[in-house]
């Protein structure tokens, strides 16, 4: 106890030491817990960087386009695909699906991959990603360990969800669900944010937190005991994530050198609020669309096309050394200032996992096409909306069956379970003619 008090007096929280001092029984071993949680000379240290500097965070005026392809116009893309399910079939790759954020945008009253984007079939985004790898894992002949990051907020809801659903056919023990760690709000005078309950306010510590967490619950030594070289990596909220994309993977190994990868899409335009990949100080990042300089946005190539143009979709590859070195790098906190407990202006911290990628100083990019594989569900209604990833969805599958020759109603949208086709292989008309208003369902544009 003389040492909790110790410790947050010499981080300039003595507000908070006396109220543990006040407090007994249980409101005293809670908020006891809370404090342990926290390291809070970074806390005082993270203040008085934070509060001194601008909030802008730097952006180094020396960025360099960082060039890619698009992989499927590759002649290797075939090589690429077989040598990944190989891998995949010797158990070598596994999925990080990082599901602690609170989905704020969305406005949906529970962990986001429990929500329906509103396909005929009604399927939650987990359920879409469970399907997709065990239709992949089938193919390969061969379970993919599936991490499953969430936080304190939605762990226990995250599980229950998966346990009521019977692990969406997966089998248990394939699957390893870990909290991600949390991080208290501080007020504008660095004091540590209380809750009506005499809890600490403690966040998420953003999705760069997954690389702590991987390694502190025991799922990185989980992973390599199975002897996984590959962790594919991605966000909860991806209606077309190809999880576990096998020519991505492929095209990693052969490349050798990297110790991680990325999907990168063409930027829509200049416009478009995503972050970028680009070369700061020779080294690979990300850099988020608020803090690009607009002649960075705007500049030209002589054909007209965008130079910063290599949209970061949240999709990346991580072999274990990379993951090994991230487990004990820093990665640097974002700031932002927030209404807090009813307190305006509060100081909250996170990180972000791009910040992994200078970090590693090596990052291959992988070009790939949007309307194949990113549709995010961020916001109830407009851009990146469910209506948008219904839509893709709809019209990406109804491609998928006219490059098979099926016969279709050209204005009809299609949803084809990922049990029956991962990305448009084994479709043809004797199939659609099957699974037509079972596997294969028929809705209208709205
Ligand atoms: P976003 O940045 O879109 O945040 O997360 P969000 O929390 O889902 O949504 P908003 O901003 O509140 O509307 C991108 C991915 O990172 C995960 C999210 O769950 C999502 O898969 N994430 C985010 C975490 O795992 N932890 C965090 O602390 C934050």
């Amino acid at each position: 106890m003389e040492n909790i008090i110790e410790t947050l007096n010499a981080a300039g929280q003595q507000e908070l030491a006396a109220r543990l001092e006040s407090l007994s029984g249980d409101a005293r071993k809670n908020l006891e817990r809370d404090i342990l949680s926290q390291d809070w000379e970074e806390l005082k240290a993270l203040y008085a960087e934070k509060s001194s500097a601008s909030l802008e965070d730097n952006v180094s005026s020396n960025l360099k386009p960082m060039p890619f392809k698009i992989a499927v116009d590759d002649l290797r893309y075939d090589f690429w695909k077989e040598t990944g399910e190989i891998l995949l079939g010797k158990g070598q790759v596994a999925a990080f699906l990082v599901a602690g954020g609170q989905g704020s945008r969305l406005g949906f009253d529970g962990p986001k991959g429990m929500f329906d984007i509103g396909l005929p079939s009604h399927k939650s985004l987990f359920q879409l990603q469970a399907e997709r790898l065990l239709n992949l894992s089938a193919r390969v002949e061969h379970p993919i360990p599936w991490c499953i990051m969430t936080s304190p907020l939605n762990h226990e809801a995250t599980v229950n969800f998966f346990t009521e659903h019977n692990f969406f056919g997966y089998a248990r023990e394939n699957i390893r669900f870990f909290e991600q760690g949390t991080i208290c709000a501080l007020d504008p005078e660095g004091k540590a944010v209380v809750d009506d309950n005499g809890r600490l306010a403690l966040v998420p510590d953003g999705n760069g937190g997954c690389f702590r967490a991987l390694s502190q619950s025991g799922t990185l030594a989980w992973l390599v005991e199975k002897g996984v070289q590959y962790v594919f990596l991605y966000s909860v909220d991806n209606a077309l994530c190809r999880i576990c994309d096998p020519a991505f993977i492929g095209a990693l190994a052969a490349e050798g050198r990297s110790l991680s990868a990325s999907k990168v899409v063409h930027k829509a335009g200049a416009q478009e609020k995503v972050g970028i990949f680009a070369l700061q100080n020779n080294k690979p990042g990300v850099v988020e669309y608020s803090d690009l300089p607009e002649n960075y946005r705007d500049m030209t190539n002589p054909d007209g096309s965008l130079t910063f143009d290599g949209g970061n979709i949240a999709i990346h590859l991580f072999k274990i050394a990379g993951l090994r070195k991230l487990q004990t790098s820093r990665l640097p906190w974002h700031t932002a200032r927030k209404t807090v407990c009813g307190i305006e202006k509060c100081w909250k911290f996170e990180q972000f996992l791009f910040d992994a990628f200078p970090l590693l100083g090596t990052m291959m990019p992988f070009g790939v096409l949007r309307e194949e594989e990113f549709s995010p569900v961020k916001n109830a209604e407009g851009n990146d909306s469910p209506k948008t990833a219904r839509e893709m969805i709809g019209r990406l599958h109804r491609e998928w069956l006219r490059k098979a020759h099926v016969a279709i109603d050209p204005k009809k949208l299609y949803e084809i379970s990922p049990t029956i086709s991962y990305a448009g292989e084994g479709l043809k008309q004797s199939v659609f003619d099957r699974e037509i208003g079972r596997n294969i369902l028929e809705f209208d544009e709205e």
